[in-house]
C-alpha cells in the first residue's frame, strides 16, 4: 500500500517538473544536476507537508478542505518558491512552511473563485460547491486562509506583512473585477490591474518568500518581486485563452466558465474595442453576449461562438500580450546572477506561457 502510494508520488513529482519545464534535459552540468535535486527534494518536502497540513479536527472539514488538494493542481507557486530559494541557502524549514502556505493561500482562493464564477469542475472534479453547496465551499476556503495564516505567523512579522498584504490585493482584485470598471477607467487597464492583484500578488510573494527565507542577497527581492508580478500577469492572459480551450480534460476546467459568469476577458475586451469599427466582430460580440445572458447552461450556439472567438484574432493578440507580459519579468531577473537558478526560473516562464493546463 505505502509502496503504491510512494510509487504515485514520484510519478506525480515527475510530471510536476516536466510540466514546469524543469525535466532532467535542463540541467547538464554537474552543479545545475545538485540544484535538480535540491528542487526535486524540495516539492517532496512541500507535498508531505501540506498532506499533514490539510487535516482538521472536524470530520466535514476535512474531506471538503483536502478534497480539492487532492484533485491534482501544477503547484506552480511553491515551486516558484523553492526555485528562488535556491539563490540562498535553498530548502530551509522556513522556506518549506513558507512555500506550503503559498499553495494553501492559493488553495482557498480557488474554492472562494469557484462559488463567484458559478464554476462546475475543477482540476477534473466537481468543483466544491457543486458538491457540499456555497456556505460549505466559502467556509473551507476561510479555514484554508486560517490554515495558510496560522504557517505564516510561525515565520515572523515580514512574512505577516507579506501574506497579509497579498490576501488584501488578492480580495481587492476579485472585487474590482467583480463590479468592473468605472466610466472613467479604461476598461484594459482596469481589467489588466485585476489580474495583476488577483493572481500576480500570490505569484510574486511565492517568488519572494523563496529568496527571504533562505537569506538570499535582500537586493534580488526587488527583481523577483517584479518578476512574479509580471510573470503572474502573463500567467493569468493565459489562463484567460484556456478558458475559450474547448479541452476541459487538459485544462480541468469548463470552457466559457469566465465569460458565462460575466467576467470579460482580454479577447472580449478586444474584441468590444474592434467592434464599432469591424461589423464581424459586431457580430461575434452579439453571439457572445446573447449567450452571456441567456439563462441555459447548455447552449450550443453560444459555445460555437466561444469556438470563433478562439479562432479570432483578438486571442491571438491576448497570447501575445501575455507573451510580452512574460518577457518583461524576464527581463527583471537581468538583476540576478547568471547560473541555475536564473535558468530556470526563464525556462520556468516560457512553459507557463506555452502551456495547455
Ligand atoms: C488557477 O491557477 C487560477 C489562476 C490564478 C489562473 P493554477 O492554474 O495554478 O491552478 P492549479 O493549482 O494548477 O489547479
Ligand atoms: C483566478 O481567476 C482565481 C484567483 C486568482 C482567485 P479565474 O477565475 O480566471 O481562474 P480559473 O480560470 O477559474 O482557474
Ligand atoms: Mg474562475
Ligand atoms: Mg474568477
Amino acid at each position: 500500500m505505502s509502496t503504491d502510494l510512494d510509487s504515485r508520488q514520484l510519478r506525480r513529482r515527475h510530471k510536476l517538473k516536466s510540466t514546469l519545464g524543469l525535466g532532467e534535459t535542463l540541467f547538464a552540468s554537474a552543479e545545475e544536476r545538485k540544484f535538480a535535486l535540491a528542487l526535486e527534494d524540495g516539492l517532496r518536502l512541500v507535498e508531505e507537508g501540506l498532506r499533514k497540513e490539510m487535516t482538521f479536527a472536524d470530520p466535514l472539514a476535512d474531506v471538503t478542505a483536502r478534497y480539492l488538494f487532492e484533485a491534482g493542481g501544477k503547484r506552480v507557486r511553491p515551486a516558484l518558491a523553492l526555485l528562488t530559494a535556491q539563490l540562498g541557502r535553498g530548502n530551509t524549514p522556513e522556506v518549506i512552511i513558507a512555500a506550503q502556505a503559498m499553495e494553501i493561500t492559493h488553495l482557498a482562493s480557488l474554492y472562494h473563485d469557484d462559488v463567484m464564477d458559478d464554476a462546475e469542475v475543477r482540476r477534473g472534479v466537481p468543483s466544491a460547491q457543486s458538491v457540499w453547496g456555497n456556505s460549505v465551499a466559502i467556509l473551507t476556503g476561510d479555514l484554508l486562509f486560517a490554515r495558510a495564516g496560522r504557517l505564516i505567523s510561525g515565520l515572523g512579522d515580514r512574512a505577516i506583512e507579506l501574506q497579509s498584504m497579498t490576501f488584501e490585493r488578492l480580495c481587492l482584485g476579485q472585487l474590482h473585477e467583480t463590479i468592473g470598471p468605472r466610466p472613467e477607467d479604461d476598461p484594459i487597464e482596469h481589467y489588466l490591474q485585476v489580474l495583476s492583484d488577483k493572481t500576480g500578488s500570490l505569484i510574486s510573494a511565492a517568488a519572494q518568500v523563496g529568496a527571504i527565507f533562505s537569506d538570499a542577497p535582500v537586493e534580488y527581492q526587488e527583481p523577483l518581486h517584479e518578476f512574479g508580478e509580471k510573470i503572474g500577469v502573463a500567467f493569468q492572459l493565459i489562463d484567460d485563452v484556456l478558458d475559450l480551450s474547448g479541452e476541459l480534460e487538459e485544462t480541468g476546467k469548463t470552457p466559457g466558465t469566465d465569460l458565462r459568469s460575466g467576467v470579460a476577458t482580454l479577447p472580449l475586451l478586444y474584441l468590444r474595442r474592434l467592434a464599432p469599427e469591424d461589423p464581424s466582430a459586431q457580430k461575434l460580440l452579439d453571439r457572445i453576449e446573447k449567450g452571456i445572458y441567456s439563462e441555459s447552461k447548455d447552449d450550443p450556439e453560444f459555445e460555437a461562438a466561444v469556438v470563433d472567438l478562439r479562432e479570432h484574432q483578438v486571442t491571438k493578440k491576448t497570447l501575445e500580450e501575455a507573451k510580452r507580459w512574460a518577457h518583461e519579468g524576464v527581463d527583471a531577473l537581468e538583476a540576478l546572477p547568471k547560473g541555475p537558478v536564473r535558468k530556470a526560473l526563464t525556462r520556468f516562464t516560457e512553459t507557463l506561457v506555452e502551456r495547455s493546463s
